[in-house]
């Protein structure tokens, strides 16, 4: 009984996850990106690749902190596909790679149901050992790289050179990727919730449709699909039809097409890391003072003080689990598309749909400031 239901469960999970390995940007000017995310951010630069570590094309940064790592990438010459990428979606994330225990396993399983690949497997080496990847296309000009780091002991991969510049004000305590989400083109969030069902082996977690996610301007539609662990999680969001210009399609409008829209960075402790970060310069939506007055009343007792949440910005949403704690920052470039949400989770796994009538009321007053409403 034992061995079939293992067996079962393996032949359920044809593609093992290990969990996020890294994040990769493209942006303009990676040097100074880097300082972002380590003097605003609290990341700690921990590895580098470019023309002096033989990377002729571009000029990587790698940025850690808990279990995040973040790549940002620049091109330095224009014929390249990194500036193309740049030029097209402005600053924006390209690879969601994956940690696997075989890359070759992982582009087959995921090639036989269908994908798309990009490059095959590729080894990478040094005298630490072998990193393998090899990458298959998702949204957009989004892709999923699958890393296979088993055999290596180097720090991160063949090619970098390790660095260890810590943040100067000290990490904000982000622990790790608790999801990503994307935003796809009107009429085709179906059409990749079966990517992830049928080519990734996904389940579908939850669904918010537009009566649930609206307001008097703006709707939108969002699944989330979840790995056979469910430690990788990725919502993805189409714009409905609104009265106005939903803030999916400013998105679309200004990342010229479907691409990551947001980031959620897990911590213990939100309001030390959002104090944290405030004390740092990082921008904020603001909630208004009356999303603070009835807050006991629709999430009941929590163990954070209530000054402190309206102090910081804070949102809370409870469910039958428990409660959750998220907050989002403004885009973190000039265009408005990618931003960043930090959550602490007290026993909710879900996504706070009950603050996304006040998010998005935010969200429409900057937009109606840019412009694009
Ligand atoms: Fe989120």
């Amino acid at each position: 009984m034992q061995a079939e239901a293992t067996r079962e469960t393996e032949t359920e999970d044809f593609l093992p996850l290990k969990g996020m390995d890294h994040v990769e940007f493209y942006v303009g000017n990676a040097k100074q990106s880097a300082e972002f995310y380590r003097s605003v951010l609290g990341f700690a630069l921990r590895g580098y690749r470019g023309p002096e570590t033989g990377c002729r094309g571009s000029a990587s940064y790698l940025l850690e902190q808990g279990k995040i790592r973040v790549l940002l990438t620049s091109a330095i010459k224009s014929d390249n596909f990194i500036a193309h990428h740049v030029a097209k979606h402005g600053d924006g994330v390209r690879v969601l790679a994956l940690e696997v225990d075989d890359a070759a396993a992982a582009l087959e399983a995921t090639r036989q149901r269908g994908a798309e690949v990009v490059s095959e497997v590729e080894e990478l080496k040094d005298e630490h050992g072998v990193v393998r990847v090899a990458s298959i296309k998702t949204y957009g000009d989004t892709i999923h790289t699958f890393v296979e780091r088993g055999a290596y002991k180097g720090h991160f991969m063949p090619g970098f050179e390790e660095r260890d510049k810590q943040p100067p004000n000290g990490d904000v305590g982000l622990k790790g990727i608790d999801h990503v989400v994307g935003n796809v083109e009107l009429g085709k969030m179906n059409h990749w919730v079966n990517f992830y069902a049928k080519t990734l082996g996904f389940s579908q977690l939850l669904h918010f449709d537009d009566e649930a996610i609206s307001t008097d301007y703006t709707a939108l539609m969002s699944k989330v699909m979840q790995n056979g662990t469910g430690k990788i999680k990725f919502p993805i969001n189409e714009p409905a039809e609104s009265k106005k210009k939903s803030q999916i399609e400013e998105y679309l409008d200004f990342y010229d097409g479907p691409g990551v829209q947001h980031l959620a960075l897990i911590t213990g402790d939100i309001i030390s890391t959002v104090d944290k970060l405030r004390e740092n310069g990082l921008e904020f939506l603001s909630i208004p003072h009356t999303y603070y007055e009835d807050l006991t009343e629709r999430v009941g007792v929590i163990k954070e003080k209530i000054e402190d949440l309206q102090r910081l910005g804070i949102l809370v949403d409870r469910d039958d689990e428990g409660y959750l704690l998220q907050i989002f920052t403004r885009p973190i470039q000039d265009r408005p598309t990618v931003f960043f949400e930090v959550i602490q989770r007290r026993g909710s796994r879900g996504f706070g749909l009950g603050n996304f009538k006040a998010l998005f009321e935010a969200i429409e007053r900057e937009q109606a400031r840019r412009g694009n409403l």
